[in-house]
């Protein structure tokens, strides 16, 4: 890594200091409710997106919560006598969260790391530690280009602890820690969590992130991918939002896997499954390439290791001029020298070109070690909102798959079924017509899917209410249509188990 252009970080052997620091900044509502309240749902949505000026307009009173805003979010100087009535300041400058402005003597102090409340799952009031000016950069993306500069929360971050299957746990891996969000996470369900990172200086962030956060320490391991496991150590759950984008060339660690194309990701999908234990999940965040020739789809079915049931969703596809600018103005390119722009966009389409990529895929891989004698690996393209959080409909997700592949279709149709809460039927067709051109049920919770249906299909699930077989409510319709219930019987099942496949249908008992 090169020389770093970064600021000292606060040390991580003061716990005493972050556990005053964290009490004193809770004293003063810096909470993710309390910033909603103090700035309003505009400035503090503004605040996520990076933009700072709705929350400076709404922190020029001398409230304590004013203060900490503009110290710890929005990197402004605020006068030491105004801090000391709110921080432990001596000991926050003794021990580098703070520094003094202009020297020993100065009159204000400011903050040498950035750190966002952040609401966890069960209400509690953590604390994300990142570097001062990525999470602050609005419209002129990441404010340092240095190559180990360590972000706070994303989008994708959210998205990964929002699909993590939260089952208690033995222990958990968290991959490219970074600011330490997920293995934040991960503390409240697994005894033991092992964060890693290629860069010190995310172990260093984690580390006091976690303890701002009052969870328990992690084993905090540096190295690339799974080098920093001993031999044969294996997880119950193992999490990564890993540096996916495909890049020509690796410039920023948080982001750029410094493999070709899609290598990362694919090393990370087939290298975790024997770091699994039976039962386990590996989840991960992804991009993939889109190759001439090729299919996608078949691209990931080759990725998941042996031994394991895989649920692949793709959310978004990118062409890659889309890609290539979505990066360059993350990275802020688009705010520097033209010329210099249009040379890294170029060498981003020549990669492109080198490796016959048309489009590049974003989405959610989900492992599961269950060494089934067949796997089952389902790759789709779900690029519909869903309702996070979704970790409770990723495990019920394989717990059917569980329960449909043990049974054969006679075991199924003496099976009884419910129809899943907030399931609607909508049918479609012109103004006026008689019969509606296609009955489609859809979900309102958790991944929210549409599927149509048949009028047998139509029917079924509405008689599903756990009281009559499958096999009895196939043979009522069949009397009500007029139909051989045999054949009916028959061709049935195919509709019940991607019913139940995909959430429509619970068994009942
Ligand atoms: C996109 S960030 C994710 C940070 C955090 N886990 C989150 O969810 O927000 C990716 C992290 O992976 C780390 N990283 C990059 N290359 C790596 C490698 N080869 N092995 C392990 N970690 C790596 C980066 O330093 C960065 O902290």
């Amino acid at each position: 890594m090169s020389d770093s252009t970064l600021p000292a970080l606060p040390t991580s052997d003061r716990p005493d200091v972050a556990v005053g620091l964290r009490e004193a900044l809770l004293r003063a509502s810096f909470t993710a409710d309390g910033l909603l309240e103090l700035l309003g749902a505009p400035a503090y949505a503004a605040l996520a997106r990076s933009e700072t000026v709705p929350a400076l307009r709404a922190t020029r009173g001398d409230a304590p919560l004013e203060a900490l805003v503009r110290l710890f979010l929005l990197q402004q100087p605020v006068p030491y006598a105004r801090v000391a009535d709110v921080l432990p300041v001596d000991a926050c400058l003794e021990s580098g969260w703070l520094v003094r402005v202009g020297g020993a003597s100065g009159d204000d102090v400011s903050a040498t790391v950035d750190v966002r409340p952040y609401g966890g799952p069960g209400g509690e009031d953590w604390f994300i530690v990142s570097d001062l000016g990525c999470a602050v950069g609005g419209a002129g993306g990441i404010g340092s280009k240095d190559e180990g500069v360590v972000l706070g929360v994303g989008g994708a971050s959210t998205t990964l602890a929002g699909i993590t299957v939260r089952t208690p746990v033995a222990s958990a891996l968290d991959l490219g820690t970074g600011s330490g969000i997920q293995a934040l996470h991960a503390s409240q369900h697994a005894t033991r969590v092992t964060a890693t990172d290629l860069n010190p200086r995310a172990l260093h962030i984690t580390a006091l992130t976690l303890a701002l956060s009052g969870a328990a320490t992690a084993d905090l391991r540096e190295g690339s991918l799974f080098e920093p496991l001993k031999n044969g150590e294996t997880y119950d759950l193992i999490v990564s939002n890993p540096p996916f984008v495909i890049s020509p060339g690796a410039r920023l660690t948080y982001r750029d896997g410094g493999m070709g194309g899609d290598d990362l990701c694919r090393s990370i999908v087939q290298g975790a499954g024997e770091r699994l234990n039976e039962g386990g999940f590996a989840q991960f965040l992804a991009n993939w390439q889109h190759v001439e020739g090729e299919d996608w789809q078949d691209r990931l079915r080759s990725w998941v290791p042996r031994g394991c049931d895989a649920w692949i969703v793709q959310r978004e596809v990118q062409d890659i001029t889309q890609y290539a600018e979505l990066w360059l103005r993350d990275a802020g390119d688009h705010r520097g020298d033209a010329a210099e722009y249009q040379a890294r966009y170029d060498a981003w389409l020549d990669e492109f070109e080198a490796r016959k990529v048309k489009a590049v895929g974003f989405g959610w891989i989900t492992l599961r070690k269950a060494s089934a004698a067949v796997p089952s690996i389902t790759v789709e393209e779900w690029p519909h909102p869903v309702e996070q959080p979704l970790g409770d409909t990723v495990r019920a997700h394989f717990a059917r798959l569980d329960y449909l592949r043990a049974r054969d279709d006679a075991a199924l149709l003496e099976d009884h079924f419910r129809l899943v809460a907030e399931v609607v039927q909508e049918q479609v067709g012109l103004p006026g017509a008689e019969d509606p051109e296609h009955v489609v049920l859809r979900q309102h919770r958790g991944m929210r899917r549409a599927t149509q249906v048949d009028t047998v299909g139509a029917g079924f699930a509405g008689v599903c209410d756990g009281t009559l077989s499958a096999g009895r409510i196939l043979d009522a319709i069949a009397q009500l249509m007029g139909e051989d219930p045999v054949l009916l019987r028959d061709r049935t099942p195919a509709q019940i188990r991607l019913l139940v496949e995909q959430g429509f249908l619970e068994p009942a008992r």
